[in-house]
């Protein structure tokens, strides 16, 4: 069978899905509250700075992959209004029971779809515009993921890929003391649960660098391609255009 790798192991295709639901299912109950203590807040501006420039218009129609607990499908559904559509799906149960439970308890009401980013259940050409944020990481198929994010765009559709990099080598020492000590004991603290953390770090150093993931990306189908480098590539947001 295919090798794959979960973090720094080397797993098999078929075993990779099975952990990175083990891994999400463990984390849901405190996810968010990890995401703010482990990034210092800092997601928030990643993802803002990501909403404003997928710059969603009244009655746009949204796809926003392995959202989670939804904190850019809320953003999206804003700015769509009435007249959009945002779809809010992830492959995991319990991040997307928390993601739906949160988008009720701020008054919206939108469809919540579980479903594998790797084999989407939606029409070709369906969308204006696809996202996925801290997602495609964690994916066994990035390729896969990437080529269905496009067919289901329609032509001149955008797709938003925000997501860990490569950081600027001056940093990289102490972020990577960061990663590998304090990530996982704060894990432990507060989630009880240092693996999972272990994991994040090593997944973060196994994902493609800015140039990589762009490659893949045109390869998929996106005609055009910007990198936007966010604290000094501990994030990156790729956006591409189907043409
Ligand atoms: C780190 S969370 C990101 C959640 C949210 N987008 C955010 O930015 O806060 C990663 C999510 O990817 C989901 N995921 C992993 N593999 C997936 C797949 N093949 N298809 C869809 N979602 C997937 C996980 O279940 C998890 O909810």
């Amino acid at each position: 069978m295919a090798q794959t790798h979960f973090g720094f192991s080397s797993v098999d295709e078929a075993d990779k899905a099975r952990r990175v639901r083990g891994v999400f299912d463990s984390v849901a109950p405190r996810y968010d509250l990890m995401n703010d203590l482990m990034s210092f807040g800092l997601h928030r501006l990643w993802k803002a700075y990501a909403v404003a420039v997928a710059d969603v218009r009244p009655g746009e129609r949204v796809l926003d992959l392995a959202a989670g607990t939804g904190d850019l499908t809320r953003a999206f559904a804003r700015k769509a209004g009435a007249s959009g559509l945002v779809v809010h799906t992830d492959i995991n149960e319990a991040m997307l029971r928390a993601g739906r439970d949160r988008l009720l308890d701020e008054g919206l009401v939108l469809p919540t779809v579980a479903c594998d980013a790797e084999q989407l259940p939606f029409a070709t050409g369906s969308f204006d515009l696809v996202s996925v944020a801290f997602g495609l990481r964690n994916m066994t198929d990035k390729a896969r993921a990437l080529a269905e994010m496009a067919r289901v765009l329609r032509p001149q559709g955008r797709a938003l890929v925000l997501e860990f990099s490569k950081v600027a080598e001056p940093l990289a020492k102490p972020y990577d003391w960061y990663s590998f000590h304090v990530l996982p004991r704060l894990g432990a603290l507060v989630a009880g649960d240092a693996a999972s953390y272990r994991y994040l770090a090593e997944s973060i150093r196994m994902h493609p660098s800015q140039r990589e993931l762009e490659a893949m990306m045109r390869s998929a189908g996106f005609g055009h391609v910007d990198v936007h480098n966010l604290t000094a590539g501990v994030v990156a947001l790729h956006v591409g255009i189907k043409c």
